[in-house]
């Protein structure tokens, strides 16, 4: 299964990756989980991309490109993967189509995950996420049994520097302008596979795989 997760930031690409990972045994490439990880060791990559990430705006197309063609490469992706936030403009795209057709691999599908813009500005300013372990909560919707610890593994809650709503804001316009194209994209193409993302998150994860397993 090689599959890409689409929709704006808070539509709940990374909750429903997790899921996927246990369902379908294959990994989740989430280029916002490794810029994050990049900004926390302070490395080159990570020291650059922290000033776009902090204002919204999108990573260059030719570091997030690279990142996911060396991370296509490794092993554990032989058997499929979930491509969580990548990609996002149209030259990403193409990149990739390139990328898999050297390797002679394709796309499965791509879900389109859509949602109300009121309810995105919700779920990210009540996302909390483990630093041990990076399971995601919601203070709301999703509350972890005792305030500020992962019920997983006891680590610390934290909320993510961009989920402040003037960088929420600058994120829901990006997607609008630069990730939206790509739905067409993959709709010339038969990929497409639509959901709609409001709902408990179990429902989701059922219309999704209702959506890929037929
Ligand atoms: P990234 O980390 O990819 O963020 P995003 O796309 O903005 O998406 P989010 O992680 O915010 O949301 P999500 O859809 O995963 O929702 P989640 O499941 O967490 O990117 C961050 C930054 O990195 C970008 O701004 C950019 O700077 C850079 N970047 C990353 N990729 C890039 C690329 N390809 N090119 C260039 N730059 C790139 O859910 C949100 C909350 O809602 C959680 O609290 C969750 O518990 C809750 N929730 C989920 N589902 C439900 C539900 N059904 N009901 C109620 N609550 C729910």
């Amino acid at each position: 299964m090689n599959l890409i997760l689409l929709g704006p930031p808070g539509s709940g690409k990374g909750t429903q990756a997790q899921m996927m990972i246990e369902r379908y045994h294959v990994p989740q490439i989430s280029t916002g989980d490794i810029l994050r990880g990049a900004v926390k060791e302070k490395t080159p990559l990570g020291i650059e991309a922290k000033r776009y990430m902090d204002q919204g705006k999108l990573v260059p197309d030719e570091v997030v490109v690279g990142i996911v063609r060396d991370r296509l490469k490794v092993s554990d992706c032989n058997s499929g993967f979930i491509l969580d936030g990548f990609p996002r403009t149209l030259p990403q795209a193409e990149a990739l189509d390139s990328t898999l057709k050297e390797m002679e691999r394709g796309i499965d599908h791509v879900v389109n995950i859509e949602m109300d813009k009121d309810e995105l500005i919700k779920r990210l300013t009540g996302r909390r996420t483990c630093r041990r372990c990076g399971v995601m909560y919601h203070i709301i919707f999703d509350p972890p049994k005792k305030d500020g610890i992962c019920d997983k593994c006891g680590g610390d809650l934290y909320q993510r520097d961009d989920d402040k709503e003037e960088t929420i804001k600058a994120r829901l316009q990006v997607y609008e302008k630069q990730t939206t194209p790509l739905i067409e994209y993959y709709r010339k193409r038969g990929a497409l596979r639509s959901i709609d993302g409001m709902g408990e998150i179990k429902e989701i994860f059922q219309k999704i795989a209702k959506a890929i397993e037929l």
